[in-house]
């Protein structure tokens, strides 16, 4: 019969993007609304001040680890600290960057190869890595759960826009590969609810340069993490890995 994985039976979790928006959200609302252990991965001292001022106040319930996702041996140096995982959430992601090297493509035009391929490795690789390294830790009668923060405009289905080509394509390619993984983990007996979710817009230094006209609800990036907390909570485990939105509805691969 299938599991399901419930928050209120897990003991320790990993939050990957943990620094700052919406990956700090996730942390907090797992410290209000839980009683497991975070252990949250930052990777730049200088960005995650919010997560060390929130750190203060909870030392009994939060674990940080500095950490370069992007590098296996780092992810490996932290996996041998660990002895045992009820579930990850990976909220890495990018969609344009500081230095305007990579900002969303309008026309076909606007396509570098080498902004698609750091798109590519933040958004989906990095979430292969995370699975690769800490697949053994998923290894358990109990349910378990693995889950990334993706985007509904990765939905193939949905695309009536087009544009934001190597955003669009990076996160189909993420939801493939957790379908995937949902697939080969059933195969191999492990108990895992694979969850790919969008966030809805949630104001962050990702969205601000879009968010100026969007008829969308805007979220904080602590209600974005409170709506994932509960759409996460109570999904199902096995070969079919789920997408869905911050308000719990499904969302067509
Ligand atoms: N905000 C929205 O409206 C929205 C909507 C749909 C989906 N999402 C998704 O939600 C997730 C979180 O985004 P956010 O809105 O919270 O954005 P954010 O505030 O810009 O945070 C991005 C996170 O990704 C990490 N990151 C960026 N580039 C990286 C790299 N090259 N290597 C390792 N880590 C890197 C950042 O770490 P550093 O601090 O170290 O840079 C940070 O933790 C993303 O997957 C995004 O695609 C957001």
């Amino acid at each position: 019969m299938q599991k399901k994985f419930c928050f209120s039976e897990a003991h320790v979790g990993l939050v990957f993007g943990a620094g700052r928006g919406i990956g700090l959200g996730i942390v907090k609302a797992l410290v209000e609304k839980t009683d497991v252990k975070v252990h949250a991965l930052y990777r730049n001292e200088e960005r995650s001040s919010d997560l060390f001022e929130y750190y203060k106040d909870n030392t009994d319930r939060i674990e940080l680890h500095l950490c370069d996702p992007n590098s296996e041996s780092s992810l490996i140096k932290v996996s041998q600290k660990l002895t045992s995982i009820d579930f990850i959430i990976n909220s890495i992601g990018v969609l344009h960057d500081e230095k305007k090297d990579i900002n969303p493509e309008r026309k076909i035009e606007d396509c570098d190869v080498k902004s698609l391929m750091e798109l590519y490795q933040v958004n989906t690789l990095i979430s292969v890595l995370l699975y690769k390294v800490f697949k053994n830790f998923f290894k358990k009668k109990d349910p378990t759960l693995f889950s990334s923060v993706s985007a509904k405009v990765g939905s193939i289905t949905e695309n009536g826009l087009g544009g934001w080509y190597g955003y669009r394509m990076s996160k189909a390619a993420l939801n493939m590969f957790l379908k995937n993984v949902a697939i080969e983990s059933s195969r191999r007996a492990s108990n895992i609810s694979v969850v790919s979710i969008h966030p809805g817009t949630t104001v962050t230094n990702l969205s601000k340069p879009f968010i100026g006209k969007t008829s969308y609800k805007l979220h904080s990036p602590e209600e974005a993490g409170a709506n994932i907390i509960g759409v996460l909570d109570d999904t199902l485990t096995g070969k079919e890995a789920h997408f869905l939105s911050w308000d719990g509805k499904t969302i067509s691969w």
